[in-house]
């Protein structure tokens, strides 16, 4: 997809981390199942060969692949990079956000720079979803946000941020984010 050359008729959908282990992944999951996708990624933790892989298992051409499957190298966190090279592009029908720091180690030496990345990354997202008319989510949480359970398995209803030791699973942002921010920002879901 050249800047200005998206269809109406496809289904663009926006994956953020979507070079790293999960997303890559879904990004195969979801061209296989005919979406189109863009891929938005610092690159901080993966690399883009990800997606070379991903082409090559789908056996896509070098034009199918300009088509269908967009890499924006970008922090989630850069609202004008966001807007001007991600929102600004194409309409997206919806959003699978994955772009975070996940190490549980790393997040007690370093909280802040998990706070900002995670937390702000996220705002930064939901703003600009909700400006542009972007309506649907997947955000990938994480089981850490349940703590130290009483009992297995865990429940959709079981109690999160009970018993949780380190700042990956802290996750005020994603525990408020989830109640608060995603229904505001994406009345839908
Ligand atoms: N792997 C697991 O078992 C697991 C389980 C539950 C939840 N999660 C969550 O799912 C998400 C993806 O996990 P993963 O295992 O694929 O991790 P990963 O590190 O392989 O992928 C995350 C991707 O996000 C990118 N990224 C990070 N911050 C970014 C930013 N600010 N802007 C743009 N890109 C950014 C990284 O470069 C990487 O490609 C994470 O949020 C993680 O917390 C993972």
């Amino acid at each position: 997809m050249s800047s200005n050359t998206t269809t109406e008729e496809q289904s663009w959908i926006l994956v953020t981390g979507g070079c790293g282990y999960i997303g890559s992944h879904t990004v195969l999951g979801l061209l296989r199942a005919h979406h189109s996708v863009v891929v938005v990624d610092n690159l901080c933790n993966s690399s883009k060969v990800s997606l070379d892989r991903v082409a090559t298992i789908l056996n896509l051409s070098e034009g199918e692949r300009k088509e269908r499957l967009v890499f924006v190298e970008a922090d989630v966190a850069d609202e004008i990079a966001m807007r001007e090279r991600v929102f600004n592009i194409t309409k997206f029908r919806a959003c699978i956000h994955f772009a975070g720091l996940k190490a549980v180690g790393e997040s007690t030496q370093l909280p802040l720079k998990y706070y900002f990345n995670n937390l702000v990354s996220t705002l930064v997202l939901l703003k600009l979803m909700q400006e542009y008319g972007c309506n649907q989510i997947v955000f990938s949480s994480s089981a850490t946000v349940y703590g130290a359970v009483d009992s297995m398995p865990i429940m959709e209803d079981t109690p999160v941020g009970l018993g949780i030791t380190n700042p990956y699973g802290t996750f005020l942002e994603r525990r408020e984010i989830c109640k608060f921010c995603i229904p505001i920002s994406c009345p839908s879901r």
